[in-house]
């Protein structure tokens, strides 16, 4: 089953704008991509795990989870066909995101998985500026915050077909459910936004708390917008910023996160995001990758 999220893929008119903000912001290095002139950032010594594609839209092009093996694919494979999901086979997209197997499916939001193993190590991560460097190992990219119309269908997507565990809830006015497949506090976390569906944003995890402070302040420096400032999560202690990305969604750039202990872990109900900061700016930046759920086209 999955063991992590092991990379992540979209479409964007502004795909070339990030052969500069990956490594002069994020301190990504750029990897040589052999398809469609897409923009592929390395954050540590495997392949890629952020690809920008040129396209027409904001878009995810792509979600990849690493099932660990052979086997851990074809039981990955098996539950998601009992669930009556068609899943293809595709060797050309496991060459391009350099893995050693890959299976795709579209979940009921038009979000295309990718099932997969073994991405490729490519070798000693060179930070595109210094910097300490990105947590991924074991705990996978980072985590991913989606916008679906229906939580509950979205729990049960995650949970009973992909099998992800709950770690705990928000309810500050809009819910939240954060859900976790390895230790990290949450790979994916799902908001209820009625009518629509989008990402909200990206963790990537830096090892310094420095190196979070550091890109806050080149951020501010270059007058690049944040959606919310230095702060400290309730549930997953992330201390971490939001910096609006060239193609409409956030990445939260944090250090410090929680990790669960399956054994000893109780599922909580928080009623506030952060314990400390976490301030919008004053002209609100609302989220630039949503677009409204229409079935026929995840269908599609
Ligand atoms: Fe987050």
């Amino acid at each position: 089953m999955i063991n992590s999220f092991a990379y992540v893929g979209f479409t964007s008119p502004s795909a070339e704008e990030w052969r500069s903000f990956g490594p002069d912001i994020l301190g990504a290095q750029l990897a040589d991509h052999d398809d469609d002139g897409a923009v592929a950032l390395r954050i540590d010594d495997h392949a890629a795990r952020l690809v920008i594609h040129p396209g027409d839209t904001n878009d995810v092009a792509y979600v990849g989870w690493d099932c660990g093996d052979t086997s851990g694919l074809a039981a990955a494979v098996a539950k998601v066909e009992a669930a009556g999901y068609t899943v293809i086979h595709d060797d050309r997209a496991a060459a391009i995101r350099k893995v050693a197997a890959l299976a795709t499916f579209t979940d009921p939001w038009g979000f295309r998985h990718e099932l997969t193993h073994g991405l490729a190590d490519c070798g000693a991560f060179t930070p595109g500026r210094p910097m300490s460097g990105f947590l991924t190992g074991d705990q996978g990219l980072g985590h991913i915050v989606l916008m679906l119309p229906d939580l509950d269908a979205g729990l049960r997507f995650y949970i009973d077909v992909l099998g992800f565990k709950l770690s705990d809830h928000i309810e500050i006015g809009i819910s939240l459910r954060f859900l976790h497949c390895n230790q990290r506090h949450h790979t994916v976390a799902l908001s209820a936004v009625p009518g629509m569906v989008g990402v909200h944003h990206l963790m990537l995890e830096v090892n310094d708390i420095d190196d979070v402070g550091r890109t806050f302040d080149l951020v501010n420096e270059r007058a690049i917008p944040v959606a919310m400032g230095l702060g400290r999560h309730t549930n997953d202690f992330m201390t971490s910023f939001y910096v609006r990305t060239p193609s409409g969604f956030e990445i939260e750039y944090g250090a410090g996160g929680r990790v669960i202990d399956d054994d000893n872990w109780e599922i909580e109900t928080y009623d506030a995001m952060s314990i400390w900061g976490h301030k919008p700016p004053s002209d609100p930046l609302f989220p630039g990758m949503l677009h409204p759920f229409t079935p026929a086209a995840a269908s599609s």
